[in-house]
């Protein structure tokens, strides 16, 4: 297998249901404006659908990478609401699906994550597929069986080059927004677990290749100690993101 300093660590920002236009735009030039080991580490800032015109100006002189929250699997038609991966073209180079918050909140199913994950890719963008168990999953200790189940529903539809151009982000559900962050050893058992099921399902050279992030609570406090981990590629961000020099930090830490 591929050794894990070949994979080029990804942090991505995701600022939720925060910022418009222009607090957008400030968060993005003020990241921008950050000392970042940028030819080490991907930097994506995934701002509200609002926001995407602007961070993508605002960051469109730097290698930072703008991605979207959630997308649409359909290219165009009458889905109010919705913004499709065609209508990304020029603004978005990620999307991400499969977010506890959506699935939870908002009922996306592991069907859905996989039609949304084949659009992203056939779009052209890179997909950030996050999976995660729930505390009563965990303490129940289905934890691997459902990132199983997760990660196979979109691995089934995916390529084996496909699958390597891919993000995931192992978020365990209890560990988001709560400041309760997974343990080193739990963040990293768990993303084995799922790079095994990509070498199971599309073999070691995908498994070596697909970059695995953590996310859950990340900030500068802990940072450190859970991306130098073998295996953690790097992170996804919610709540420090949406402060410059704590994501900054965090990009930091995640420099091989
Ligand atoms: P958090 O969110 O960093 O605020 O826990 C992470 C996420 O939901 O991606």
């Amino acid at each position: 297998m591929t050794s894990p300093k070949a994979r080029r660590p990804i942090v991505a920002a995701n600022w939720k249901m925060n910022t418009g236009p222009d607090d957008g735009a400030r968060l993005a030039r003020a990241v921008a404006a950050e000392d970042l080991p940028l030819a080490q580490v991907e930097v994506v800032l995934c701002p509200p659908a609002t926001g995407l015109t602007s961070v993508a100006e605002a960051v469109a002189d730097s290698p930072i990478a703008v991605g979207a929250q959630h997308v649409y699997w359909e290219s165009s038609g009458a889905f109010t609401g919705e913004i499709s991966v065609p209508m990304l073209t020029g603004l978005a180079a990620y999307a991400i699906t499969g977010h506890s918050e959506r699935r939870q909140l908002f009922g996306e199913t592991d069907l859905d994550v996989q039609r949304k994950t084949l659009a992203i890719l056939a779009g052209g963008l890179t997909p950030i597929v996050a999976v995660g168990e729930s505390l009563d999953q965990r303490d129940a200790g289905e934890t691997l069986a459902v990132l199983r189940t997760q990660i196979t529903a979109v691995l089934e539809a995916l390529s084996p080059e496909q699958t390597a151009a891919s993000v995931i982000a192992y978020e365990p559900v209890w560990a988001i927004g709560t400041g309760r962050n997974a343990s080193p050893e739990q963040a990293q058992e768990a993303i084995g677990w799922i790079r095994d099921t990509v070498s199971a399902a599309h073999g070691c050279p995908a498994a070596g290749r697909v970059r695995i992030q953590y996310g859950g609570s990340v900030s500068p406090d802990n940072c450190d100690e859970l991306l130098s981990r073998d295996g953690i590629d790097g992170a996804l961000v919610g709540g420090a993101s949406l402060d410059a020099a704590q994501f900054a930090a965090i990009v930091r830490a995640a420099a091989p």
